[in-house]
């Protein structure tokens, strides 16, 4: 423990389901009929975007009723009291871990609050219903459209993700299935790097067998436990 200095955190939405945010894959993972991949993709809002916008007009809305739980507060005070170096890496598009306290943040996936311009490529807060054709209050090109990374799309923050995994010392993985690349092999990119690998998360993931060690259980319980052995490492 002693000579573990950078920390890479990946989250996925596991972290947020104690909030009671809907996790995509597993009971409960279809929305309307339609698997996540089917409705977040540019081909879906070029056919239909009526549905891709209300999809995350549901989840935006949903925002207002929910709060961080243990897991993110947990992880905002290790952001708070860790010296070396500490990056954590969401695929959620949820607010959660900002309201929580976490500052060395990015979202790799794209974030419910806010909206993209496919004309100009700006992004503007959003905190109510986008419907398609809203015009871009920057170019005035009625093109907004959530500011999300479809599959089919490149991941945010690639390079300092990339550049973090290159640094880390310990690369943690927490609720999320590995099912989606690249936030999967990040573990195989931590592990080609020198990194200790450990994963937090409710069942056995499709990447599991990559991870030198994986604790099963509730993000809310597991997080704050190991949050609190690192910090009294800390003394
Ligand atoms: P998934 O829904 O694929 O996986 C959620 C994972 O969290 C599963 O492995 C669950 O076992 C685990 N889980 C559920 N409840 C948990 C709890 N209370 N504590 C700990 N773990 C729990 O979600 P992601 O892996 O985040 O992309 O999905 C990756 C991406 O696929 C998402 O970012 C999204 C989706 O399409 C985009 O929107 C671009």
């Amino acid at each position: 423990m002693a000579d573990i200095r950078n920390i890479v955190i990946l989250t996925g939405a596991g972290v947020s389901a104690e909030s009671g945010v809907a996790t995509f894959r597993g009971p409960g993972g279809l929305w309307e009929g339609h698997r996540v991949e089917n409705v977040c993709t540019p081909q879906a809002l070029f056919r239909d975007p009526e549905l891709v916008h209300r999809f995350y007009d549901e989840r935006r809305a949903k925002l207002a009723s929910v709060e961080p739980n243990a897991a993110h507060r947990a992880l905002a005070r290790l952001d708070q009291k860790w010296p070396g170096e500490l990056l954590l890496v969401t695929q959620n598009v949820d607010d959660l871990h900002e309201r929580a306290g976490s500052q060395r943040l990015v979202h790799m996936h794209g974030e419910l609050k806010s909206a993209l311009c496919a004309a100009c490529g700006n992004r503007t807060d959003w905190e109510d219903a986008l419907p398609p054709e809203t015009e871009c209050p920057d170019c005035g090109t009625p093109a907004l459209r959530p500011d999300i990374v479809f599959f089919g799309e490149m991941p945010y923050h690639m390079d300092v993700i990339e550049r973090a995994l290159a640094r880390a010392d310990l690369f943690v993985s927490i609720g999320t299935s590995g099912a989606v690349y690249p936030a999967a092999g990040f573990v195989q990119t931590a592990r080609h790097y020198g990194a200790a690998t450990l994963e937090l998360n409710l069942d056995p993931s499709e990447a599991s067998a990559w991870f030198g060690e994986s604790r099963m259980g509730p993000a809310g319980t597991l997080v704050p436990a190991w949050v609190d052995s690192l910090n009294r490492n800390l003394g």
